[in-house]
């Protein structure tokens, strides 16, 4: 074996991992990837037809409070100062989003102040006040009011479960964020941008090094190629970000996630929504949303007279779709607990990200986890010899 440690996954945990052994520590690293690129779901492409970047696998915005994530992201790209916005339309009017006073007051037809939208907020929340909500759809009158629930939240949800939200339970959604000003920045965070470059100039950055070694279209499980689960558990320490339940072999049964369905459109103009994200809450489309990734950068060159738009379609995730977004039954949180059990119990093999780990992750969040992992398991393990589990 020519390399001190093995990675299972490009994404941006594995990238991480893999940077800091190489940079950081001097290990020799092989990265491997069963797609036929790397950086995991945050992978980005031209487009073909327009020359716009698209996000192959749904849009991704970074974004951290983060000091330290912050300063480690930079050192391998700029970023853009834009700022993301989200519009939705109900009912044929367009609202902006997260809810806020001005969400409020043309949803009204009103001039509330921000103590007047409060104390109507209140009220209508008030509906069915002394009752534990026992659905999603309970839990989201709750919280917010029906008038306001019912167009922005109740229909949407239910597109994104396909689930009726009185047949989901109320722990889908703990708050619904209203903001009592006008300020509709979607994100709360210090720090926000677009890497100036693109994601995949950003991702490939951080394995230039002559110590990292990647294997694309290489799946850890396959035992036609050499760098397969039983050639290296045990011989080699391992960081592996793939899913958890598949490394068992589905032991404990398959945990559940969503996935998402993208089409592609070229609509005839060089600007179809005027914003990146534009959110359909109503039924009468069977989409969630529309992508039009020209407006994540404004700055670029791109062409004025031609587009790209992707529609999104959510659905459970069946065998062999992408996985995306945790569900998170009772039943998944007790074979997830069986997985970490076992994981523990792997010697020679750390299991991280939000595959590894069953849980939804940010970029941001990725990355601080994986240089967490580098803290305290990688370097106690290099330099004085922990066990590497
Ligand atoms: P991944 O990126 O999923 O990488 C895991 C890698 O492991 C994949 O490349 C996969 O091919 C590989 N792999 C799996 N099994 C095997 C195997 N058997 N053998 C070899 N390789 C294997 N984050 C944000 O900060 N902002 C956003 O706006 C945002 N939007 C998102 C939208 C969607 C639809 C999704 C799903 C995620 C979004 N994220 C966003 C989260 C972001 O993608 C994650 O931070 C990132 O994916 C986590 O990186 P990861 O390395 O843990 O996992
Ligand atoms: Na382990």
């Amino acid at each position: 074996m020519n390399y001190d440690i093995v990675v299972v996954g490009s994404g941006f945990f594995g990238l991480t991992i893999a940077e800091r052994c190489a940079n950081e520590l001097g290990l020799k690293v092989l990265v491997i990837d069963k797609r036929d690129h790397i950086g995991g779901n945050a992978y980005s492409e031209t487009d073909p037809v327009t020359g716009i970047e698209v996000h192959t696998y749904g849009a991704h915005l970074f974004h951290t409070s983060n000091e330290r994530v912050w300063r480690y992201v930079n050192r391998f790209t700029s970023f853009t100062p834009y700022v993301h916005h989200v519009y939705t339309t109900h009912d044929g009017v367009v609202y902006p989003m997260p809810i806020n006073l001005g969400t409020i007051n043309q949803f009204f037809h009103a001039s509330y102040t921000p103590d007047e939208a409060r104390a109507l907020i209140a009220e209508q929340a008030g509906e069915l006040a002394g009752q534990d909500p026992q659905n999603l759809n309970d839990k989201g009158i709750s919280l917010i009011g029906r008038p306001l629930y019912e167009a922005f939240i109740k229909d949407y949800t239910g597109k994104q479960w396909q689930t009726d939200p009185k047949d989901l339970p109320a722990s889908v959604i703990s708050r619904l964020p209203v903001r009592y000003t006008y300020d509709n920045r979607y994100f709360n965070d210090t720090y926000e941008g677009l890497p100036t470059h693109g994601y995949t100039a950003w991702l490939e950055t951080m394995v230039d090094s002559p110590d990292i070694d990647v294997l694309l279209s290489t799946d850890f499980f396959d035992e036609s190629q050499p760098y397969h689960r039983a050639a290296l558990v045990g011989r080699v320490p391992i960081v592996y970000t793939g899913p958890i339940d598949r490394y068992f072999d589905y032991s404990a049964g398959a945990l559940a996630w969503r996935t998402i369905d993208f089409t592609t459109e070229y609509p005839e103009t060089g600007d179809f929504q005027g914003t990146a994200v534009m959110n359909y809450p109503d039924l009468d489309r069977d989409y969630t949303r529309i992508i039009e990734p020209r407006h994540f950068h404004p700055e670029r060159d791109y062409p004025a007279d031609k587009t790209v738009i992707m529609k999104e379609y959510s659905r459970f995730a069946e065998e062999g779709d992408e996985p995306y977004y945790p569900v998170g039954t009772p039943e998944d949180r007790r074979r997830l607990l069986a997985y970490r059990d076992l994981a523990a119990r792997e010697e020679g093999v750390v299991f991280g990200g939000r595959l590894g780990t069953y849980q939804y992750l940010d970029m941001h969040a990725a990355i601080g986890s994986a240089l967490s992992v580098v803290d305290n398991v990688i370097v106690p393990h290099v330099r004085d010899g922990v066990p590497f589990d």
